[in-house]
């Protein structure tokens, strides 16, 4: 089994939550995934001190990350810093690489670069971004899960008020499905959803699963998620992939698990999901994420415990 933690939309300037901050740092090393996807919109506005910020969080993961721009990652305020130097703040504090990659076992994950200076809000993902798709995705053996993230959606949430998604989604879909994409990983809406491609796009192959999450860190939530914070656990079996929303929970101020959605691997032979089959596996799961749950706890309560300040012995 290997395991993504895919976090999103930071946003490391006003609203942003640094306690929200830290306990995904707790969060993640009790989870201990094999790498950390953050898909977008690191800072709120293009200062400086937001880039920075931005790096020192992403500096407190002990795993490999894959992080990808958002449309706040691209200067608004300067329209020359826009058109020219989109990427540069970006690239001297975050990802110096515009197509980062992790592969190791059976997983693969390629971030892309979804954003445009000539579009405040919506993104795209041109041939460029595409035909690094195909050079890094056909390859690998049939085995590979195979990960896309990218900041704009594929897919709107069910209920969204705006129904627009990234410029010419069914195109690089439709390349995705060539490439045997397994899960796209997106963020933007603020708001989490899972889903798949078919729900859009019925005419598509087999369809890919849709993944997005809310904010992370940030108090920008929208839908049902306004006001509130979220990521996802994504746990990639041998002939399933299970999906985890973790919400906030302000009472117990810890991420808490709210639903679980479960895919088949697109591997060869027939695509269905082994009900038996992954019981067993998601049952062992479950002894594993009670354990992850306990000592977050244990961790959170011990540091609230060095917090209270001690009575001095001679008062
Ligand atoms: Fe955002
Ligand atoms: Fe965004």
């Amino acid at each position: 089994m290997q395991t993504i933690l895919h976090v999103s939309d930071i946003h490391a300037g006003h609203p942003f939550r640094p306690d929200l901050a830290e306990l995904v740092h707790l969060e993640a090393n009790e989870l201990n995934p094999d790498v950390v996807v953050v898909s977008g919109d690191l800072v709120q506005h293009e200062y400086v001190d937001q880039y920075q910020r931005a790096r020192r969080w992403l500096d407190g993961f002990k795993q490999p990350l894959i992080v990808i721009p958002g449309n706040h990652d691209v200067p608004f305020r300067n329209p020359i810093d826009r058109f020219l130097r989109p990427m540069e703040k970006f690239r001297r504090y975050i990802e110096p690489d515009p197509n980062p990659f992790f592969y190791q076992g059976d997983l693969a994950v390629l971030g892309l670069n979804s954003t445009r200076s000539f579009t405040i809000k919506g993104g795209k993902l041109g041939e460029q971004e595409l035909k690094v798709v195909r050079e890094r995705m056909k390859p690998l053996p049939p085995q590979v899960c195979r990960v896309i993230t990218a900041h704009h959606h594929f897919a709107p949430p069910p209920g969204f008020g705006s129904q627009s998604v990234i410029a010419d989604a069914k195109h690089a879909i439709h390349v995705m499905e060539e490439c045997d994409v397994d899960l796209i990983l997106s963020g933007h809406m603020h708001v989490a959803y899972i889903g798949n491609t078919l729900d859009f796009y019925p005419m598509s192959k087999r369809g890919i699963i849709i993944v997005q999450s809310g904010t992370t860190t940030s108090a920008r939530g929208k839908q049902r998620e306004k006001g509130k914070n979220s990521f996802n656990v994504i746990r990639v079996h041998e002939r399933h992939i299970s999906i985890t929303h973790h919400l906030y929970n302000s009472e117990r101020k810890r991420f808490l698990p709210m639903s679980r959605h479960l895919f088949p691997r697109r591997l060869p032979g027939e695509y269905y999901l082994r009900l038996e089959e992954t019981a067993a596996t998601e049952a062992a799961t479950s002894v594993m994420e009670k354990q992850v749950q306990v000592e977050v706890q244990q961790k959170i309560e011990a540091k609230n415990q060095a917090k209270i300040p001690t009575v001095a012995a001679s008062e």
